[in-house]
């Protein structure tokens, strides 16, 4: 299906081309001032100055060659040479049925899709993720089904950091404490246990124990990093106990992931990037890009148009080891062997910058990536307490991210808690905590820092994740409601909802007889009539903008879009509901257009919360 915004810019561009204006300026954008207009053109006050004439004209000249069609309600201009726009009831009903048969609720994939690698989660092997990696997972899930919705092919790589100082402070440390273990002994050729001779909890102490003495003790420090360097060219022992510490680490990692329903492909790692690394350096080096500085390998990346210096791009250490660059390198190497990507995104804290821009423009410079692959630094904000200083706990330390998730979970009350069983209770309060987090997140933009305030988070109303779901659950539960009424209602096609291949988009609208479930197609006319209130018009205008509104979002790696998209249609719907007693509606006609009015609601509002990263319950 065309977007809304498509099938209107076809009249309106070949308005201004008829008036013998760029038909380019017709271009149509939803209103600004929905009191006045639904949509709006503002090309004619760019024209005035390319056509040297008073806008208020040339919007004039286009009003007086519209060419025919049954869409237009009224067209008017407003002074400076606004055109504004009004379609037809009829259209918009017309719109909807569409919709409301067509797969994805009429959304047309990409006709050139991209393979987009995405580089997200990134979190550090051996230490306990914590807050600060809530954001890379949370966007970097959104982005991802975002993409692969519009149809895309997309890898996602969690990127694991797994091969720098943090692996030699821990193996160092075990040294330490338990010097006599096999691992250390050089002369050790036979196997290594296969039991980790440490468990989880005694990684989330080693590791900070050993950072804090590493930063005080200059000598542990050294041996820190000579672990680090023997560890990355294959001393036996150390690559043993690295993987134990991967082992470990990893099913940690993914259990909390899972938690937050993030998702890899991948999980590769620096360390995965690492025999690429030796042809890469060479290649370089022949090809005259890397030379020597102070004792290190590095690429010069300074530009004629710099504002302020940017240092060379290390490649190789003095001592020869590789660093953060030299593996973001390397995997770039691979991800073009492997994938041929048209784009790598990379979501990571903005204060991470000035390293991507360094990798980026060496590996352009030195053809690692291709001209014409694009590499995107996606960097975001901190989470900041309401202090407006970085989130901690309240012992002043970081915060876990699994105590981040028991907290909220804790936070969300449910009218009736009382009498709902026990584990059902627990679900219901992961699958809203969950929704309060992410969409507390996702609604900022990405760039923004924000104040990660769980009481407002976890509130049913305002702009929140938990009243995004509660309407979801009024909407199911008037469908329901409506279904037990009329146990017949099996036949009537427009209470059945799971148009979508993704199972997560059936909605079980019927206790009655849940045997209705399914596809059952549409039959005969659209059921949409005339809108019986102004609430309901609103609420249909919000709906056709479904795929307009995702496109933007997708072009521009926004799920904020969405998240103020779904904000609209809840407000709409609510106020609708307000007005009109659903439920109550005596006409079978009427009845019939306003279920299928709202099951489409229902229906976007899903697939949005799914690209989003979260799902509604069936009852709250
Ligand atoms: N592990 C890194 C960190 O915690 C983030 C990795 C981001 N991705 C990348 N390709 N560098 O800062």
């Amino acid at each position: 299906m065309q977007t809304i915004i498509e099938t209107l810019n076809k009249i309106f561009t070949e308005s201004f081309k008829n008036a013998g204006y760029d038909a380019d300026l017709g271009r149509v954008v939803v209103s600004a001032r929905p009191d006045l207009c639904q949509f709006q053109v503002n090309g004619a006050m760019s024209a005035a100055k390319q056509y040297r004439k008073a806008p208020l004209m040339i919007a004039n000249d286009v009003l007086g060659n519209i060419p025919e069609n049954d869409i237009l309600d009224e067209v008017n201009v407003v002074a400076p040479g606004f055109i504004n726009i009004k379609v037809k009831d009829a259209f918009i009903s017309q719109y909807l049925s569409e919709m409301a048969t067509a797969e994805n609720c009429g959304f047309a994939k990409l006709e050139n899709p991209d393979t987009v690698v995405i580089d997200y989660g990134g979190p550090n092997v051996a230490k306990p993720l914590h807050v600060g990696h809530l954001r890379s997972a949370v966007i970097g899930e959104a982005l991802k089904r975002m993409n692969r919705f519009a149809g895309n092919k997309v890898i996602a790589d969690a990127h694991l950091g797994d091969f720098g100082l943090q692996m030699g402070l821990i193996i160092h440390e075990l040294s330490c404490r338990q010097p006599n273990l096999p691992y250390f002994d050089e002369s050790h050729t036979g196997e290594y246990p296969q039991n980790a001779p440490f468990s989880l909890k005694d990684l989330e102490e080693i590791y900070p124990y050993a950072s804090a003495k590493s930063k005080e003790d200059e000598d542990y420090l050294t041996a820190a990093r000579n672990a680090t360097k023997d560890l990355q060219s294959g001393r036996r022992g150390y690559r043993a106990l690295w993987q134990h510490i991967m082992n470990v680490s990893l099913q940690d990692l993914k259990r909390n992931y899972s938690r937050l329903d993030v998702d890899f492909d991948l999980w590769q790692g620096e360390s995965d990037a690492e025999p690429y690394i030796p042809a890469m350096v060479q290649m370089m080096k022949d090809k005259g890009y890397a030379c020597e500085s102070e004792g290190a390998l590095v690429v010069d990346v300074k530009e004629e148009t710099d504002n302020a210096p940017i240092p060379p791009c290390i490649i190789l250490k003095s001592d020869g080891s590789a660093i953060y660059e030299t593996t973001d390198l390397a995997t770039l190497v691979e991800r073009e062997e492997k994938f041929h990507p048209d784009r790598v995104m990379y979501v990571v804290d903005k204060r991470q910058v000035l390293h991507f821009e360094r990798v980026f423009r060496c590996a352009k410079k030195t053809g690692v990536t291709r001209p014409e692959t694009t590499l995107s630094f996606i960097g975001f904000g901190t989470v900041n307490g309401k202090d407006g200083k970085p989130f901690k706990t309240r012992a002043g330390g970081t915060m876990k991210l699994s105590e981040l998730l028991d907290t909220v979970e804790e936070k969300v009350t449910i009218k009736g808690e009382e009498n709902i069983p026990a584990d059902e209770l627990l679900k219901l309060k992961q699958t809203i905590g969950l929704a309060a987090i992410k969409y507390g997140d996702l609604m900022n933009p990405i760039e923004s820092n924000y104040i990660f305030d769980i009481d407002k988070f976890a509130s049913f109303e305002g702009n929140t994740g938990p009243y995004i779901l509660y309407t979801m659950v009024r909407i199911k539960s008037i469908l329901a409601k409506l279904a037990a009424k009329n146990a017949s209602h099996c036949e009537a096609p427009f209470f059945s909802v799971s148009h979508c291949e993704a199972p997560s988009f059936s909605v079980s609208h019927c206790e009655a007889c849940n045997a209705s479930r399914g596809n059952l197609p549409l039959q005969g006319q659209s059921p949409f009539t005339t809108f019986t209130t102004d609430s309901e018009r609103e609420l249909a205008l919000t709906l056709i903008r479904f795929s307009h509104t995702l496109h933007e979002a997708v072009k521009k790696d926004a799920p904020s879009i969405l998240c103020s998209y779904i904000y609209e249609i809840a407000n709409k719907f609510n106020v609708f509901y307000h007005d009109k007693k659903i439920l109550a509606e005596e006409n079978e006609t009427i009845l019939h257009s306003l279920v299928a009015l709202i099951t489409l609601a229902l229906r976007v509002l899903e697939i949005n919360i799914t690209l989003l990263g979260f799902k509604a319950p069936e009852k709250m």
